[in-house]
């Protein structure tokens, strides 16, 4: 089928790589011409592990194309899947001027039948709006709009796998004929027929995915309803962690033995510096405004925003105590990204850390695997290293502020040796305590019974 994705972000590549990957004739637009001038010289712009080689075989195979020209993108396509930013207002509210101005491009050049699709995360009832609009701009011409949401679920880091082995896909229509369309396009990956490009050999045994048709609002709600979901999992860990490192039990043995209640379940239920990313803060934020303007109180969900918002300055007080004075003290952060197996540094907890100890006269270097590049563009004044050794040399404390698998293989005792004090603070539990004190080193993780040596030490 021929599909247009208009939004080349994260989500738009992501999204349109995969369906050309299932064998869709894709075409990318976006209204940053800079961006699809650098699509067109085959370099992705992202990082999403897998996403290179999905881009590379479909543009070889001229499946994948990329076009300034919205217009003339939107004209021959038989479906678009709308995935342009809807990024929060300052009173939290999400902005949908971008998808107003799709919805303008798209009415202007439609003739006859068109679907249309948002993926973007809206609020409940963006699809309404977006129907209206698209037949008040699309009036004077000879066009039928089929409006659909189909809300991803994409981590970063894991997205060619989750959008090829969802557990559901979630389609809200209003006609029969919008929901056949989802379905022939999805249907590879219903099936599960395709070459996947994740697993070379044989994809892991998986549940095929539930095909979900629902209203138009319902699926709204659901993108919504789940990320904050997931956000309230996260608090409450961390919340639980409070009290552990205050009780000297710890976290990690607490929440195995909690999430392997089938009910509960281990996944996101991890303690640490607390979500961040360019999703779950501003998803939650713009649910709890939904709520408001339905006279539904979340303060449930306000709580949980709160509790996220004091997690850095915990890790700072963590910090404070540790290395008793923060002015003056060489600080070696490693990770900045959100989350691993990300370049994205949209809201990350690390970031913040490092303009919060930098604000305290604390001197941070600091090194990520994958997001150097994109922390120059955005803090030109951060202090970088080109590896985790060299951020830690001559470092007072050493901070993991994102999850990298690699940190936990690092040659520890190296690392220990260059240090001027060999003091870690583990802001994501990534390493073993007994491993880091039997080499040498001071540790603190979040919410861990090591935390009685740092009260006691008071
Ligand atoms: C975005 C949303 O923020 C998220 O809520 C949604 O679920 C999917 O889209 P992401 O892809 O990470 O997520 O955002 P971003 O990287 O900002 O990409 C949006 C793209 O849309 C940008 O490339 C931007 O240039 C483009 N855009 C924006 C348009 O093409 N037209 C516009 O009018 C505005
Ligand atoms: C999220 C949703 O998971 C995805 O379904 C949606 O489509 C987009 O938003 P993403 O933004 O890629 O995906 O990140 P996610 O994997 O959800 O992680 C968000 C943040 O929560 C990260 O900062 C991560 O470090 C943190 N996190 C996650 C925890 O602190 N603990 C956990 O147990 C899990």
């Amino acid at each position: 089928m021929k599909i247009t994705v208009v939004g080349s972000g994260y989500v738009g590549l992501v999204t349109g790589g995969c369906f050309a990957e299932i064998g869709h004739d894709v075409v990318c637009t976006d209204s940053d011409l800079n961006k699809i001038r650098t699509l067109e010289e085959g370099k992705l712009p992202i990082f999403e592990p897998g996403l290179d080689k999905v881009f590379e075989k479909n543009r070889r195979e001229s499946r994948l194309h990329f076009e300034a020209d919205a217009a003339k993108a939107v004209r021959d396509a038989e479906a678009i899947f709308i995935c342009v930013g809807t990024p929060p207002l300052p009173n939290g509210d999400a902005d949908l001027s971008a998808i107003d101005s799709v919805a303008r491009v798209i009415a202007s050049e439609t003739q006859g039948a068109k679907l249309v699709v948002e993926k973007s995360t809206v609020p409940a009832q963006t699809g309404q709006g977006l129907k209206r609009a698209l037949e008040i701009y699309g009036r004077r011409r000879n066009a039928k709009f089929l409006v659909a949401s189909n809300p991803e679920f994409l981590r970063e880091g894991t997205a060619v796998g989750d959008f090829l082995h969802p557990d559901r896909i979630v389609v809200g229509v209003e006609d029969r004929a919008a929901e056949r369309q989802l379905h022939e396009i999805y249907r590879p990956v219903l099936e599960q027929k395709f070459n996947c490009p994740v697993h070379s050999s044989k994809c892991p045994a998986y549940e095929p995915p539930a095909w979900m048709v629902t209203t138009i609002n319902s699926a709204e709600l659901i993108k919504h309803a789940s990320n904050s979901f997931l956000a309230l999992k996260i608090s409450y860990a961390n919340l639980v962690a409070d009290l552990a490192e205050k009780l000297g039990a710890d976290i990690e043995e607490v929440l195995e033995g909690v999430g392997k209640d089938a009910r509960i379940g281990m996944s996101f239920f991890r303690a640490g510096l607390g979500f961040g990313g360019f999703c779950l803060p501003k998803d939650l934020q713009a649910f709890v405004r939904l709520g408001e303007r339905w006279g539904v109180d979340f303060a449930l969900l306000r709580e949980v925003e709160k509790i996220n918002q004091g997690r850095i300055s915990r890790v700072v007080e963590k910090i404070r105590k540790a290395a008793w004075v923060i002015r003056g003290k060489k600080v070696a952060m490693l990770g900045l990204a959100f989350k691993a197996n990300t370049d994205d540094i949209r809201y990350a907890p690390a970031i913040e850390l490092v303009d919060r100890l930098t604000t305290e006269g604390a001197l941070v270097r600091s090194y990520d695997p994958e997001a150097l590049g994109r922390t120059r563009e955005v803090r030109p004044q951060y202090d970088l290293a080109s590896s985790a050794y060299e951020a830690a040399e001559g470092a007072d404390v050493l901070v993991i502020a994102t999850e990298w698998p690699e940190f936990r293989k690092l040659d520890w005792a190296r690392i220990r040796d260059t240090m001027a004090r060999p003091l870690i603070i583990d802001g994501r539990n990534l390493l073993v305590p007994a491993e880091m004190k039997a080499l040498g080193f001071e540790y603190h993780g979040i919410g861990r019974h090591e935390e009685e040596s740092l009260q006691g030490s008071q």
